[in-house]
């Protein structure tokens, strides 16, 4: 089996998928109100544009009691946004499902302002929220809303359905001993729900492709579903479906389904190969989890662990990913590196779906596309390789111009290098390769090592992009002489120039870069305390679900944290922190002290005159996310294409 291979699918094989790379279900915040919009028709037509072979649109909610997220979609409301997107992607070749389900007792009281409905009264791990035990009636509406559902997607144009028994599913809830305890019918039979969820698919879209995604490993093996269990279960619902997605996790474990970069890629293979051996061969199985790789997808199929591959992530970082392995060019993949940053949209900002590297994601209809040739080719400088500079430089060269990037280090990668030194972040470098290499295939002349001064921006004859990223930030503590006081971002790229002794880490931001200093150290055996002024260490990895997962790492680590603490003094022997409730200070024992505090643009060249368009963390230390996204956009701009370059001109501030 090859990933190039079609897929036939269907209770009469008519379903063919051009390709077995399956685009998967997930939460995107572009719809309307409740409806599929036209934002969701060009994200998906874009991945059928590149090559995927089937194509699950957002899980839509079959019944109003279901409302988990501000902009999810509702089956109700689905029918011409289901139709228009089966336009889109069968026009390129895909097949579209429509997946439906019912987040349960996982959903959300806020937007119905109705109780949650749950096979029995278990609160919620996550919301604590607790949900009603589902009634006769609310059985009986809700599998009338799977069936009415499954028939309003295939009236719409769909080639099927696939059921939603994954992590956050009422369907799951009913199957799983941690969350049915009821003790009628549906608690004696713990099935029964899915099958008659099931039928009522199968009839009300009969001869279309009936699909379900289920957990077959809820991480909670004392009364979970279990990889054992998942095939019992499987044995008795296989006779309804054509596929089956096998993935994992539950209430215990919600970052487990989709995790960041400190879980391996590839995670649930075996468990996918598992059920595969299990079940009869007409059923086709799916395999899902961090498959971003594509000789990992390549590999996984010719060795029977699945029949597709579902790369979710993979496609929102690479739309194009399956057209360039076909046209032999993998290599030249834009790879996902399992950051979980803007890919991950239920945050408290409500951002769209996107992508670091691929900002525009999710922007399909905003955004101007990258391509065509400049109509007056310039000679375009680039200051600073990080991903800013990168990224501008190769949409500058796309376009046609003859483009220079120069960074006085000697490697290209900018902050990128000091992100990536976290243990579990390593994958981050992937991007700066990438633009490295494409700049490299596009004519990029890199020059490295050559720090530029305000002569050589007036002395270069055409434009000037200013991507020089940030320096260090202001240090609001008392630095004591004798002490020593360095950056995480030093101590990340530099570990063996650390003294010996304690080191203690101020990290008042609570993002990725102090965590990552405190686990590094730890790892390498240092005796590491971490300051933060938070009740909650790292909390602004909340964004990306790696919260609980780091701040279990941080304790099997053995790292100190000393939380609702302001670093106020650095002593040569000590950090001095004050409690910010009670003012209480106190000394932690330290021979350095590590900042990841807040940085400033490193804007110096941009104050020349004429200040120069200026990218990424060169306008305001951000994100990576940022840093791409202004890098391109101030490429675009050299042309006049595309949103206008915001705040790159002006005296500087
Ligand atoms: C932003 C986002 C939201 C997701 N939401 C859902 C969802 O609502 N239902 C679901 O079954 N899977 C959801 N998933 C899981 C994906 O369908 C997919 O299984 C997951 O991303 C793992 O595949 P990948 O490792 O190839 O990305 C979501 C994934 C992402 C990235």
């Amino acid at each position: 089996m090859n990933l190039l291979e079609p897929l036939t699918l269907g209770p009469a094989g008519h379903a063919r998928a051009p390709s077995r790379v399956m685009f998967g279900p997930h939460e995107t915040n572009l719809a309307r109100r409740r409806a599929f919009s036209d934002r969701h028709v060009a994200y998906y037509r874009r991945r059928a544009v590149g090559g995927a072979g089937i194509v699950v649109t957002e899980t839509a909610s079959v019944h109003p009691s279901d409302w988990p997220y501000e902009r999810a979609p509702l089956a109700a409301e689905s029918a011409n946004g289901w139709a228009s997107v089966a336009r889109a992607c069968h026009a390129e070749g895909a097949l579209v499902l429509a997946s439906i389900g019912h987040a349960g007792g996982q959903g959300s009281s806020a937007y119905n302002q109705q109780p949650l409905l749950a096979p029995s009264r278990v609160p919620e791990v996550n919301t604590r929220e607790v949900p009603k035990a589902m009634e006769a009636e609310d059985i009986d509406a809700v599998v009338a809303g799977f069936g009415a559902a499954a028939r309003l997607a295939v009236s719409a144009g769909l080639d099927g359905i696939e059921v939603n028994g994954g992590q956050h599913s009422l369907v799951r809830q009913f199957l799983s001993g941690l969350t049915n305890q009821r003790r009628d019918g549906y608690g004696e039979d713990r099935l029964r729900f899915a099958r008659e969820v099931l039928e009522g698919v199968r009839d009300a879209a009969a001869g279309a492709v009936v699909g379900l995604r289920l957990s077959c490993d809820e991480l909670a093996p004392w009364a979970g579903i279990t990889p054992d269990t998942a095939l019992e279960i499987l044995a008795g619902l296989h006779p309804y479906v054509d596929y089956v997605v096998v993935v994992r996790g539950s209430i215990y474990s919600v970052s487990a389904t989709r995790p960041d970069g400190h879980t391996p890629p590839g995670f649930n293979l075996e468990l996918s190969r598992r059920v595969r051996e299990a079940l009869p061969g007409r059923v086709v199985v799916v395999a899902q989890g961090s498959i971003v790789d594509v000789a990992m997808a390549q590999d996984a199929l010719a060795s029977g662990a699945a029949d597709a591959m579902e790369m979710t992530r993979a496609q929102v970082a690479d739309p194009e990913l399956v057209r360039k392995v076909r046209a032999g060019a993998a290599a030249t993949v834009r790879p996902c590196v399992l950051c979980n940053q803007t890919c991950q949209v239920r945050d408290p900002r409500n951002p769209v779906v996107s992508c670091i590297g691929e900002p525009s994601s999710g922007h399909e209809t905003e955004d101007a596309p990258l391509g065509g040739a400049t109509a007056r080719p310039q000679r375009v400088l680039v200051v600073g390789a990080g991903p800013a500079g990168l990224e501008a430089a190769r949409v500058a060269a796309l376009r046609g111009h003859d483009v220079r990037v120069a960074d006085r280090a000697p490697r290209p990668g900018g902050a990128v290098r000091a992100a990536a030194a976290g243990a579990g972040r390593e994958r981050l470098a992937r991007i700066t390769e990438w633009l490295a290499s494409e700049c490299s295939r596009l004519g990029v002349e890199l020059d490295l090592g050559r720090e530029l001064g305000v002569g050589d921006i007036e002395a270069h004859d055409g434009p000037v992009l200013i991507c020089a990223g940030s320096r260090d930030g202001r240090r609001e503590y008392r630095v004591e002489p004798g002490a020593d006081v360095r950056t995480a971002r030093s101590v990340l790229e530099q570990p063996d120039a650390l003294p010996g002794g304690p080191a203690v880490i101020w990290d008042p931001v609570g993002g990725p870069i102090g965590i990552s200093a405190a686990e590094l150290l730890a790892g390498r055996g240092a005796d590491v305390a971490l300051v933060t002024h938070d009740l909650i260490a790292g909390t602004q990895l909340a964004r990306s679900g790696d919260l609980a997962d780091a701040s279990t790492r941080l304790q099997r680590a053995g790292v100190a944290l000393h939380k609702r603490s302001r670093l106020v003094a650095v002593t040569p022997s000590a950090a001095v922190v004050e409690d910010v409730f009670t003012g209480e200070v106190r000394e932690i024992e330290a021979s350095v002290v590590i900042d990841a505090g807040h940085r400033l643009p490193e804007d110096t060249l941009w104050r020349a005159h004429p200040a120069p368009p200026r990218a990424g963390d060169a306008v305001a230390p951000r994100t990576m996310y940022e840093a791409v996204l202004e890098g391109r956009r101030a490429a675009l701009a050299l042309d006049a294409v595309g949103a206008p370059v915001l705040a790159v001109h002006g005296a500087a501030s």
